[in-house]
């Protein structure tokens, strides 16, 4: 069976936006022993990002809140579809370099990229 037999893919619409960014805004209680990303920031960095990508004239890319995405230890995480790219976004500095050069470019920011393995 292929893609087209099973209605799969072929026909499927273009898209609408080239990307999606979810940035992990979620909140725990302090002193939950996961941590989250919004005690590391992230609310700020991602509205930080919104901006700046209007800025910088990036079109058709989607920054959206999101939800917890299960890699607590490792944030401020971002994720970035339809790639799957993950990054640590510490700082403005770093969400800088991820407009730049992954979202505006199409290259990767490799010293702040998640590893599947990393934990
Ligand atoms: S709180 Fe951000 S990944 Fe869980």
């Amino acid at each position: 069976m292929t893609a087209d037999d099973n209605g799969a893919g072929g026909d499927d619409p273009p898209l609408f936006y080239d990307r999606h960014v979810f940035f992990c805004v979620n909140e725990r209680p302090d002193g939950h022993p996961r941590g989250c990303c919004k005690a590391k920031g992230s609310v700020k960095l991602r509205n930080y990002m919104k901006a700046r990508a209007k800025e910088l004239g990036i079109k058709r890319v989607r920054v959206n809140n999101a939800g917890c995405l299960d890699r607590c230890e490792l944030g401020p995480t971002v994720v970035i579809y339809p790639e799957g790219v993950w990054y640590r976004c510490e700082t403005t500095e770093d969400v800088d370099r991820v407009l730049e050069q992954h979202l505006r470019d199409g290259g990767r920011v490799k010293d702040i990229m998640l590893m599947p393995d990393d934990r």
